[in-house]
Order: structure tokens, then C-alpha cells, then sequence
């Protein structure tokens, strides 16, 4: 499967079959298959917007298979403080290095970058619109955990209409048969263009308000932080702020089995006790980004064929 140069700047960019693809890849580099895979390789990571786990994981993937990375944490260091532009930035780092890393808070801005890059860009997150790496690490790992992931209950859980990880998995999982639950507060819910996006791909799903009538049927109860810095309006936030959360008593609810997933940062979403329980694989996930991320570079370099 020919991945060299390809940008992956939404999930839709990537077919099912590329997928499980990149799910196989991914679990031998876990594995130790791929030593030194991206030596001598230069991945430029610009964050325009706070990473803790995309950029320290893609810089620890990348260094961890033998290459190098270069960029900025906060564009504020950057020539584009002094007002240059997005293309002219990615126009000059583009040959610097063999891959670009890019968040953005401005949706599209990935897309743009990829339109005058000559080596492949990777969207690490453009606004409220996509994130398609935090996707590929969350099939991973419900992957790992189940064997599959056709038939499983998958409940996405909090802010539904800004957060970008639960767009861009609605979407890969439209994919799969599986039965969404999406819930959420009425004004938190995921916005029409993705429900469209699910019921043209035949997905069943089933919006709620809360975890109640539906905690029990759950595989994966995968949660969201309130995205504050995308509500447009401070007292709309405040209004919001609290209006959901998973406790040790969340538990009761659920079934004995089922996974509590979160793309994180957590503000208080979830409360720290729920951490101990033996279902709540968020910090697993988060660590199976530097797997997923290691093989989506060497497959998009072309280190791996
Ligand atoms: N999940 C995620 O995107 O986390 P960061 O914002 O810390 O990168």
C-alpha cells in the first residue's frame, strides 16, 4: 500500500482499507519490528495552537526511530509574530525537513498547508474540525483492547459539537458496524454535517442526554473535555462548565466491562478516583500515540513501503 508523500489531513482522506493498514503497521512497531525506521529523517512539528500529547508524541516518535525534529511549540517564536504568513511558512520549512507536523485553531489550515508543502503534512488538529492522528491511536487501541471493532456500543460522551477528536472518529468509524450513542447536553450536540455523515453510511445512532438509560449496552464510553477555548461567548462556557462528568457513581451505571477512553487533557470531566479503575484505559491511549504516530511517518516518508 503506497503511502509516500500522502498529507493526512482528515480522516476521510484515508480509506478503510488504509486504516487497518496503518492499525497493522502500528502494532509491529509496538512490537519492535521497525528499529531506527526514521533515521535521518527530519519531521518539522509547528504548533500554532497548546499540544501536550500530539507534539511530545510525535517529537518522541520521531527521536525514538532514529530521527530528528525541528519546529515551534507557540507560532509567538516564530517569524509569523512578525506577520508572515502560513504559506510562506510552510513554503520555507517544507525544505527543511520530510514531513510536517501542523495544529492550527483556524479549520482548514492543514489543507492549506498541505496545497504548498512538498513533503507531507499531517494535521495534528485545525480548530473544531478534525484531529485524524488522535483517531487512528483511538482505533488502535479499541483495536487492542476488543479484537475488532464491527459490533461494538460506542458511547462519544461531552462536548460533541466542538470537540474535533469525536468528528474525526465519527467519521472512521462510520466505517465499521458498530451502534454510536451520542451524548451529550442539548447545546452540546454533534453538529448536523456529521449525524449526515453517519446516517449516509447506514451508522446507527442514538442521541441522549445523559449516560442513564444507555451507561449499561456501552463497550466504550469514550469522553470529552468542554473545548472552552472554542465557545464564542465566556458566559455560554460558564453555563456549560460542569454539566457533565464521570464519578466513581458513573460506574454503577455502566457495564462491568465497558472501556473508559478520553482523548485528553481532562479538566474535570472525569474525576481522578475513576483512574484506578481497571477500565479506564486513557492514559494506555494516549501511549499508544507514539506507536501509531512512529508507523504513519515512516509509511508517509516512505521509510516503510
Ligand atoms: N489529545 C490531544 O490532542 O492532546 P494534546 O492537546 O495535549 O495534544
Amino acid at each position: 500500500m503506497n503511502f509516500k508523500n500522502k498529507n493526512i489531513i482528515s480522516i476521510r482522506d484515508i480509506s478503510k482499507e488504509q486504516i487497518e493498514y496503518i492499525m497493522k503497521i502500528s502494532a509491529q512497531v509496538k512490537a519492535g519490528t521497525y528499529p531506527d525506521l526514521l533515521k535521518n529523517k527530519v519531521l518539522a512539528t509547528l504548533f500554532f495552537e497548546p499540544s501536550t500529547r500530539t507534539r511530545l508524541s510525535f517529537e518522541a516518535a520521531i527521536s525514538l526511530s532514529g530521527g530528528n525534529y525541528i519546529g515551534f511549540a507557540d507560532a509567538i517564536n516564530s517569524s509569523v509574530k512578525k506577520g508572515e504568513t502560513l504559506k510562506d511558512t510552510i513554503k520555507t520549512i517544507t525544505g527543511y525537513c520530510h514531513a510536517i507536523v501542523i495544529r492550527h485553531p483556524y479549520e482548514g489550515a492543514a489543507r492549506v498547508a498541505a496545497e504548498v508543502s512538498k513533503v507531507p503534512v499531517i494535521n495534528a488538529g485545525d480548530g473544531s474540525n478534525q484531529h485524524p492522528t488522535q483517531t487512528l491511536l483511538d482505533l488502535f487501541t479499541i483495536n487492542e483492547k476488543f479484537g475488532k471493532i464491527d459490533g461494538l456500543n460506542i458511547g462519544l460522551f461531552g462536548d460533541l459539537k466542538y470537540g474535533r477528536t469525536v468528528h474525526s472518529l465519527s467519521m472512521a468509524l462510520a466505517y465499521y458496524n458498530v451502534n454510536l450513542y451520542l451524548i451529550s447536553p442539548e447545546l452540546l450536540q454533534m453538529p448536523s454535517y456529521y449525524k449526515q455523515h453517519l446516517k449516509q453510511s447506514g451508522v446507527p445512532f442514538f442521541e441522549h442526554e445523559t449516560l442513564n438509560e444507555i451507561g449499561k449496552k456501552l463497550d466504550i464510553l469514550y469522553v470529552t473535555r468542554l473545548q472552552r477555548e472554542r465557545f464564542g461567548d465566556p458566559l455560554e462556557y460558564e453555563k456549560m462548565s460542569g454539566s457533565y462528568r464521570v464519578t466513581e457513581d458513573t460506574l454503577l451505571s455502566l457495564a462491568n466491562h465497558t472501556k473508559i477512553m478520553h482523548p485528553l487533557p481532562r479538566v474535570d470531566e472525569i474525576t481522578p478516583a475513576v483512574d484506578t479503575y481497571e477500565n479506564a484505559i486513557y492514559f494506555e491511549q494516549a501511549h499508544n500515540g507514539i506507536f501509531v504516530r512512529q508507523a504513519l511517518l515512516g509509511l508517509v516518508t516512505g521509510a516503510i513501503k
